[in-house]
């Protein structure tokens, strides 16, 4: 990166929370999320790459500990039991034996803190069908104990289709808060371009405004593909010794990423 004079790594795959664009799905994303505090169960979807984690960085960096504990799971792909046991251990518990003193724990450690406890399971798509029913479970106990205990499930399009199935209507039913994340618009790509090579130091002009275009063609506008189109770019023309990324380059670098 060097050759382009940029201070950091631009369109890198970890990005702290205070680094992200805060683009326009964000902001909206993050209205939505607000009402989690009048809600027990919300739903966050969208394609992989979107953005999904991106917004829960943020999400996150915004609670305040004395209003919302948040507790971030992306190991959605475990078993039931582990799942619970994860929370708690990120809790700070040491979990006990047996399912039921699992949910007891969990409960007594949400009825506990002055604040809400809100559960964010990232990846959720991947939530076997006892984990599902488990959180059900889980949500509808401290409806009745009275806790301040919430879920936020994460996921891919496809849980979507999974929750449409009968044995999951009672958790669909709860849920208040929803949203569906979308790719970035034309205009929001060669935005989300620019944002990423100025805030790491570099000059935006690197792009050529039609290159910009072509990069929301081939990826549909989804923000790890743009990542990956423009590091595959910026490599080209570092290789090349370009301070410039123009169509005939772009068309190199692309097919580098099998595109053509
Ligand atoms: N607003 C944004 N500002 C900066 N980077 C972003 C923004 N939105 C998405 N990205 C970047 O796009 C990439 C993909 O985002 P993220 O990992 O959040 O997608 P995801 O929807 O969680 O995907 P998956 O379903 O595969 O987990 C990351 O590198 C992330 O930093
Ligand atoms: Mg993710």
């Amino acid at each position: 990166m060097e050759h382009f004079k940029l201070r950091s790594q631009p369109f890198s795959e970890h990005t702290a929370g205070g680094s992200l664009w805060n683009d326009a799905r964000m902001e909206e994303g993050l209205s939505r999320l607000q009402h989690l505090v009048h809600a027990l169960l919300g739903l966050v979807t969208g394609a992989s790459g979107l953005g999904k984690s991106a917004l829960l960085k943020r999400f996150m960096a915004e609670q305040s500990p004395q209003e919302c504990q948040t507790i971030y799971c992306h190991l959605a792909h475990l078993p039931s039991n582990g799942l619970l046991k994860l929370v708690l251990s990120q809790l700070g518990e040491v979990p006990k034996r047996g399912k039921d003193k699992l949910y007891s724990q969990i409960l007594d450690r949400a009825r506990q803190t002055d604040a809400a406890l809100l559960l964010i399971f990232d990846e959720a798509h991947l939530l076997s069908g006892d984990a599902l029913v488990d959180l059900r479970l889980l949500v509808s106990s401290a409806i009745e104990v009275g806790p301040p205990l919430k879920i936020l499930l994460v996921g891919q399009e496809h849980i979507r289709q999974t929750l449409k199935r009968s044995e999951y209507t009672d958790i669909v039913n709860r849920i208040s808060v929803r949203y569906q994340l979308r790719p970035l618009t034309k205009e929001q790509t060669r935005q989300y371009i620019d944002y990423q090579v100025g805030h790491h130091g570099g000059d935006p002009k690197i792009f050529d405004e039609p290159v910009k275009d072509h990069i929301h063609e081939f990826t549909g506008g989804n923000p790890r593909g743009i990542n990956n189109a423009a590091i595959a770019c910026l490599l080209y023309a570092t290789s090349k010794r370009s301070l410039r990324i123009d169509e005939a380059a772009f068309r190199q670098a692309s097919t580098e990423l099998h595109w053509n």
